[in-house]
């Protein structure tokens, strides 16, 4: 009789190999790839297989381009290392396996030096549809392949100098509450705009509108969702909303907003800069996401290496 011995993998949630480098604070890491189990590559190979038709139907040419500049494999894990070795050449960017959730301003000075923090987990097999937090298959399948477009790299690039400029600007102001205050602001405001876009982000192209967001194109239900429910609102994207409207984090999001091209988002993220520079972005509306104390302190202790 023959015993299975399951191998501990790397599962979201089980994984002793990434709660003992969380231990010894270990955020950036080489990825093990010996340590995925069988089961580990059946999911990614089920998630991969049930996405990849809705692909060719919902996401954006410059996507679907990407996926296969980088060979994306549909039956296993992929090597990071492999991937990278595809990716850099085209846009300068890089996947860089972490042991788990990297605080926002450490996350967008990433981005700012074109290193994508990636997830190596992933989700167990009776938990394909939803995951709250993100897994290689979100961050591999889901965002990678648009890092391939150098218009989308220097988006995310953007991004990361304006997280450096909320810093900058609310460095030296003298009152602590007050530049808690406007960080927060700001903070919701950047959160809510990558949320819109990065993550949820739609497009108008001439075949029709596709999708572009990360969250989309990692969730085989949603991206359908997105594109064809009645419930959705799908708006001409409008900075100013946007960074107002208030973001759904555990169910199919009822708002979404359209660009028009990837130039256009890279000029939006100017007019947010800009913005920001001109002190506007200090009294956003209140709701969702919530910041988190460890993501303000992550720019709260940028500020202080700056001062
Ligand atoms: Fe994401």
């Amino acid at each position: 009789m023959s015993t299975c011995t399951a191998l501990p993998g790397l599962t979201t949630g089980q994984a002793p190999f990434i709660e003992e480098a969380r231990s010894r604070g270990e955020l950036y890491l080489t990825q093990p790839y010996d340590l995925y189990s069988e089961a580990n590559h059946a999911a990614w190979r089920g998630l991969y297989a049930r996405i990849q038709p809705r692909w060719e139907q919902y996401a954006t040419p410059e996507f679907l381009d990407g996926v296969t500049a980088l060979h994306l494999p549909p039956g296993r894990i992929p090597r990071l290392t492999e991937i990278n070795a595809l990716l850099a050449p085209l846009s300068g960017f890089e996947a860089k396996a972490v042991s788990g959730y990297v605080p926002g301003f450490l996350f967008f000075d990433c981005l700012r030096r074109r290193e994508f923090p990636t997830t190596i987990t992933i989700r167990p097999a009776e938990r394909m549809d939803y995951l709250p937090e993100p897994d290689i298959f979100h961050d591999v399948a889901g965002h990678v392949p648009m890092h391939t477009g150098p218009q989308f790299a220097d988006v995310l690039v953007r991004f990361g100098e304006c997280a450096a400029t909320a810093v900058q600007l609310t460095a030296d102001l003298p009152d602590p509450t007050e530049r808690r205050r406007r960080l927060v602001s700001i903070m919701r405001a950047m959160s809510r705009f990558f949320w819109f876009t990065v993550e949820f982000g739609l497009m108008r192209t001439p075949a029709g509108l596709r999708a572009f967001g990360s969250g989309l194109l990692s969730s085989h239900g949603e991206l359908e969702h997105a594109l064809l429910s009645p419930d959705v609102q799908r708006y001409p994207m409008q900075l100013e909303w946007v960074i107002n409207q208030g973001a759904e984090i555990d169910s199919y999001q009822p708002i979404l907003f359209v660009v028009d091209s990837f130039d256009h988002l890279y000029d939006l993220v100017g007019t947010f800069e800009a913005w920001m520079r001109a002190g506007k972005l200090y009294h956003v509306g209140p709701g969702l996401p919530e910041i988190a104390p460890r993501d303000l302190d992550s720019f709260l202790e940028a500020a202080e290496r700056l001062l």
